[in-house]
C-alpha cells in the first residue's frame, strides 16, 4: 500500500497542469505545460495562460510567438499562425532568392511575414518586403521583420511602394486557400481564433490564387518566380490558369502528402516539371 510519499507514487503522480490540459483535448500536454511555464512570470500569470489555453485559444496566440524554422515570430490573439508545412514554401523561397546577386523578395498575403522573415535571416543581402491587408498582422510582421523591410497594409497590392513595380525577383505566398465547403474539416481552434478571412477563398479555394497568378506579372522583374502555397489537390487547376497566364510552371510537394508549392517563372509558358 501507498503513502503517497514513495518514490514510485512521486513518479506517478500526475502533474496537476498537464493533467489540465490533457482533460482539456491538449494532445502534446507535458510539452504545453513545459512551454506554458516558460512563458509565465509568476504563479498567476501561469495560471491565466492556462485558463486561456484551457478555454481552446491556440497555444501560439496564448503565449505570443511560434517557432517557425529556426526563427521564433511573434504572433498573437486574431492573426493567422504559421504553419510548419510553410517551410517548404520557406526553403523554396529562399533558394530562388539566393540565386540571384540582389533580390528583391515580397512575400504577398503575408500574415505575420513568415516567408520574408525566412528570407531575412538566410540571405541577408535580399531587400524584403510584406504586403497584408490586416492592420494587427500587419503590426506583427513589422515586428518580425525589422525597420529595414517594407511592410504595406492594404488589400492585394494596393498598398505596395510603387517604385517595386517590375522589379519584385521572387513573390511569396500562402493565400487563404481552404474551400468554404470544407470548413468542417479545420480544427476548431482555427474556425474560433483566426480570422476568416485569413483561412477561406470561394468554393474551390482558389480565388486568391487565381488572382495573385493574374495579378503578379506588372511587379515582377523580367525573368521573376511566384511561388505559391496550396493543396496538392489544387494544384492542377492553378497550373493550368497559370499556363495561360504565361507562366512556366514547376509543382514541389510536401512530404506530408497535402502541401504543394507552384513556382511560377514569368515569360516562360508551356514548361512543366515536378519535383
Ligand atoms: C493563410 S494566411 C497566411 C499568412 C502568412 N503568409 C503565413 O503563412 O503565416 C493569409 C493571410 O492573407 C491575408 N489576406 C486575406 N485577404 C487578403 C487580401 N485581399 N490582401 C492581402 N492580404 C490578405 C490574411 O489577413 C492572412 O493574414
Amino acid at each position: 500500500m501507498s503513502d503517497g510519499h514513495s518514490p514510485t507514487a512521486a513518479l506517478c503522480a500526475p502533474d496537476p497542469l498537464v493533467r489540465r490540459l490533457r482533460d482539456a483535448g491538449c494532445v502534446f500536454a507535458e510539452d504545453e505545460a513545459t512551454i506554458l511555464r516558460r512563458s509565465a512570470t509568476d504563479a498567476d500569470q501561469l495560471e491565466n495562460l492556462c485558463a486561456r489555453r484551457v478555454s481552446g485559444e491556440p497555444l501560439e496566440h496564448v503565449v505570443g510567438w511560434v517557432s517557425f524554422g529556426r526563427l521564433r515570430l511573434d504572433v498573437g490573439a486574431g492573426v493567422f499562425v504559421p504553419r510548419q508545412r510553410s517551410l517548404l514554401l520557406a526553403r523554396i523561397t529562399v533558394t530562388a532568392a539566393r540565386a540571384r546577386p540582389a533580390p528583391i523578395v515580397l512575400e504577398a498575403f503575408a500574415g505575420v511575414a513568415p516567408i520574408a522573415a525566412s528570407v531575412r535571416r538566410s540571405v541577408p543581402h535580399a531587400e524584403v518586403h510584406a504586403a497584408e491587408v490586416d492592420a494587427v498582422a500587419a503590426g506583427y510582421a513589422r515586428r518580425n521583420l525589422g525597420a529595414d523591410a517594407g511592410v504595406y497594409c492594404g488589400a492585394g497590392f494596393t498598398a505596395v511602394d510603387e517604385s517595386l513595380r517590375g522589379r519584385v525577383d521572387v513573390v511569396a505566398a500562402v493565400p487563404p486557400y481552404v474551400p468554404t465547403t470544407a470548413a468542417d474539416l479545420l480544427p476548431r481552434e482555427a474556425l474560433e481564433h483566426e480570422p476568416a478571412d485569413a483561412l477561406f477563398a470561394g468554393v474551390l479555394g482558389l480565388d486568391h490564387i487565381r488572382w495573385l497568378i493574374d495579378q503578379s506579372h506588372e511587379w515582377l522583374a523580367e525573368d521573376g518566380v511566384v511561388v505559391i502555397e496550396m493543396n496538392r489537390s489544387q494544384c492542377a487547376t492553378a497550373a493550368e490558369h497559370a499556363s495561360r497566364a504565361g507562366f512556366g510552371v514547376r509543382r514541389h510537394h510536401g512530404g506530408d502528402g497535402h502541401t504543394a508549392v507552384l513556382a511560377l517563372r514569368n515569360g516562360q509558358a508551356h514548361q512543366s516539371a515536378q519535383s
